[in-house]
C-alpha cells in the first residue's frame, strides 16, 4: 500500500549504511524531475543535477564526502555499505535570484530524500564536501557550481528519532548519538518547544 505523504515525512531519517542493491535509472529520474518541479524563488530554476552509478566513479565521490561530524569517523558507511548512487545538486549562479540558491536546494534535497522513503531507499544530505575536487572529477564547467549531494541507497540501518522534552534546550542536547549496539538516535525539539498559536 503506498505511504501517505505525512508518514513518509516521519519516516525519513538520515541513511549513512546502505545495502549494496542498484537504484534504477527510472527510479533517478523520477527524483530529479521531481526536484525540478518544485518551487523556486522568482521561479528563476537556478539547479542541475548530475547522477552518479557507476561503481568505479561513486567510489571517487565518496571520497570527496564527510559524514556525521558528531561521531566522525563511526558515522562514515563502512565497507560493502556505501550508498549506491548520488545526485549532485549543481546551481548556476547566473540564474541566482537575490536571496540566492539554498532555499531552492532545500526544496529540492528535501522532495529526492522523501520520494527515495517513498521507494523503499534512503538518503542522507551531504554538504561537506570537497568541492574543489568533486567540481573535477565531475567534469563541471565554468558557471555552475557544486552545492551539495545527496546520497542514496537501500537502507541498511533505521535510525531512530527521539522527541526531547520541552524543557531540553541548547544546541548540545541536539547531537545524534549511536548506542553501544551502533543504533543511531536523532533527537529532535519537542512539538510543544516549537509550535506556537496565534502570539508567541
Ligand atoms: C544542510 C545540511 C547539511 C548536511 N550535511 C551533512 C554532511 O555533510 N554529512 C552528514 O553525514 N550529514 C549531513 N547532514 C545530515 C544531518 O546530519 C541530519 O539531517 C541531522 O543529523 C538530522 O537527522 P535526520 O536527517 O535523520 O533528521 C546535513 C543536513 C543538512 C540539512
Amino acid at each position: 500500500m503506498p505511504m501517505d505523504v505525512l508518514d513518509i515525512i516521519h519516516a525519513r531519517r538520515t541513511v549513512r549504511a546502505f545495502k549494496q542493491d542498484p537504484i534504477d535509472e527510472q527510479t533517478l529520474t523520477e527524483m530529479v524531475d521531481a526536484a525540478r518541479v518544485g518551487p523556486s524563488g522568482a521561479n528563476l530554476q537556478p539547479l542541475e543535477y548530475v547522477i552518479v552509478t557507476e561503481p568505479a566513479l561513486r567510489e571517487e565521490v565518496f571520497d570527496c564526502l564527510k559524514w556525521a561530524a558528531y561521531l566522525a569517523p563511526v558515522g562514515t558507511p563502512g565497507p560493502g555499505e556505501h550508498p549506491t548512487a548520488y545526485v549532485v545538486v549543481l546551481t548556476r549562479p547566473e540564474y541566482a535570484p537575490p536571496i540566492g540558491t539554498a532555499y531552492d536546494v532545500g526544496a529540492a534535497v528535501q522532495t529526492i530524500l522523501l520520494l527515495a522513503v517513498a521507494r523503499g531507499l534512503g538518503g542522507a544530505w551531504i554538504k561537506s564536501v570537497n568541492y574543489p575536487l568533486l567540481k573535477k572529477l565531475l567534469s563541471v564547467p565554468d558557471g555552475l557550481e557544486v552545492d551539495c549531494v545527496v546520497a542514496l541507497g537501500k537502507p541498511a540501518e533505521t535510525p531512530q528519532r527521539v522527541d526531547l522534552d520541552p524543557g531540553q534546550e541548547g544546541k548540545e542536547v541536539i547531537r545524534y548519538w549511536r548506542d553501544e549496539k551502533g543504533r543511531h538516535f536523532v533527537p529532535k525539539r519537542a512539538l510543544a518547544r516549537v509550535l506556537h498559536w496565534q502570539r508567541y
